[in-house]
């Protein structure tokens, strides 16, 4: 098949959270299946990979606010997966993805039109005539819009569609002046046409009303997302379209989350091999300033948002650090959650080390290094970090909640320790069991082959969109 992967960021050349990583992986995973794929995403500034190199082709796209154009740059990973960076000075020349120190950017319609409606161009300039067009996330819900009403009678619009929900809160709402802006036709903005909620423009609702298919990142949170407790407000779209809704659960990039082989560790392990955990284990305490020691290491790197739960944990942190436990976290997102942890580092100094930013090379530490990973979630679509403990012997601490309880494994014989109730009760009675099993060295070692040992890579759930495709094709 030919598959034609929109998305608004990919990993390693951007990223601000899972999906990036997703985007690299999920391609490089159908195209080791036999499948042609191309992945279409911005250029932003950050993007300055030595591989990019001019395709000869350019983008040349008509709006009421003027006619936006440029180059298609490319990096080719294999003879199958080609990725294609879509060059604007004026749109993506700027520092940050989706927002700048002052927030959101005010012409992220105008910018994630242009990456929409864009891939389509650059599939029609590259002459690539996709089988499978499959868009990720509000930010290319529009390419199925474009799709029905711009280029309806091209060679494009014979592809079928496949929409994946990473995280339903985040739907791109913009005032209804932008179906102007964009030049949309107005019965769009009906009921019907898909596009209206509550009087504003809902690009994630264009997105799975005007494809073949829905998926999201696991069948937990496909169960969740229909009740109107975490459907936020589309549940009965959702329900409405049922019978083609499915969640498939993310992999993780096994050769970028390997302990055996991870460039940005100081020491490498692996089940058979442990020594070099414990060295993380150092190297991490002494990179955080934190006396070196046996006390058990808790960590967390996240995205500082209500949906991750920081505030609960932030809440229990004061008691569970009443035990001998050192605590790191890596972090940045809301203000309020930065300056809380800053505030309990400077209230248990020696014992919480705190960095507000974005850092790979320490993410990686602390999957490493760390003894127990925290995940304290509100909503969890798939998690990433969860898989990437797993696969570092760090035992998972999640909520019951989304892909967390479909990759992490409860119980006396399980790989993780969740709790169900996002309740400081429930979370602190998860850390007096993490240290229960941090005293009994051979159940610890037990928890941690357990999830050494599982299969986290994209194998399984690549044939599984391999076959959502097929199925499609068929129809
Ligand atoms: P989400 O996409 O909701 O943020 P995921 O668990 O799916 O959650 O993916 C988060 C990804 O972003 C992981 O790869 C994680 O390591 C990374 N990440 C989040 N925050 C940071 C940070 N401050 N520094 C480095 N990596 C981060
Ligand atoms: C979103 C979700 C996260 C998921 C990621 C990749 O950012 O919040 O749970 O793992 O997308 O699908």
């Amino acid at each position: 098949m030919r598959i034609l992967f929109i998305a608004s960021e990919v990993t390693p050349f951007s990223k601000t959270g899972g999906l990036g990583d997703v985007a690299g992986a999920l391609p490089a995973a159908l195209a080791a299946l036999g499948h042609d794929v191309k992945v279409v995403s911005p250029r932003y500034s950050e993007v300055t990979d030595a591989r990019l190199t001019p395709t000869g082709h350019a983008l040349s796209l008509r709006f009421p606010f003027g006619t936006q154009g440029g180059p298609i740059l490319s990096v080719r990973l294999s003879e199958r997966h080609e990725l294609l960076f879509l060059e604007n000075e004026h749109f993506f020349g700027r520092a940050g993805i989706y927002r700048g120190p002052s927030g959101d950017f005010d012409d992220n319609h105008r910018r994630f039109a242009y990456l929409s409606i864009g891939a389509l161009q650059a599939a029609q300039r590259l002459q690539f005539v996709p089988d499978i067009i499959h868009l990720n996330d509000w930010q290319t819900g529009l390419a199925a819009v474009a799709l029905k009403r711009g280029f309806q009678s091209t060679p494009l619009a014979r592809a079928r569609t496949v929409f994946t929900i990473h995280n339903l809160a985040y739907q791109g709402l913009f005032g209804k002046g932008v179906m102007e802006d964009l030049g949309l036709p107005w019965d769009l903005f009906t009921a019907e046409g898909g596009m209206e909620f509550h009087d504003q423009v809902n690009l994630l609702k264009a997105g799975i009303v005007y494809s073949d298919a829905v998926t999201t990142v696991s069948p937990t949170y496909a169960k969740e997302i229909q009740t109107p407790e975490a459907g936020c407000e589309l549940d009965g779209l959702l329900r409405r379209y049922q019978g083609r809704l499915q969640g498939i659960v993310n992999g993780i990039d096994v050769e970028e989350w390997n302990p055996e082989t991870d460039p940005m560790l100081p020491a490498r392990y692996s089940l058979k091999r442990m020594g070099g955990k414990a060295e993380c284990k150092r190297e991490l305490l002494r990179r955080s300033g934190l006396p070196d020691g046996d006390a058990p290491v808790f960590g967390i790197v996240s995205r500082l948002a209500w949906q991750k739960g920081v505030d609960l944990l932030l809440e229990v942190l004061p008691t569970a650090l009443q035990a001998d436990i050192r605590f790191v976290a890596i972090g940045s997102g809301e203000a309020q959650y930065e300056s809380a942890f800053q505030a309990l580092r400077d209230r248990f100094p020696g014992q919480v080390s705190v960095y507000m930013g974005f850092d790979q090379g320490l993410s990686h530490l602390v999957e490493a290094g760390a003894d127990f990973f925290v995940m304290p979630s509100r909503y969890e679509p798939c998690g990433l970090n969860q898989m990437y403990s797993l696969r570092y012997g760090t035992v998972p601490i999640v909520r019951a909640t989304g892909g967390l309880v479909d990759t992490v494994e409860g119980g006396i014989e399980g790989n993780g320790l969740l709790f169900e109730a996002f309740h400081p009760s429930a979370l602190l009675g998860a850390f007096r069991r993490a240290l229960a099993l941090y005293a009994d060295p051979p159940r610890l070692e037990a928890f941690r082959r357990r999830g050494m040992e599982k299969d986290f890579s994209w194998k399984n759930s690549a044939r599984k969109y391999e076959g959502l495709f097929a199925s499609l094709l068929k129809e």
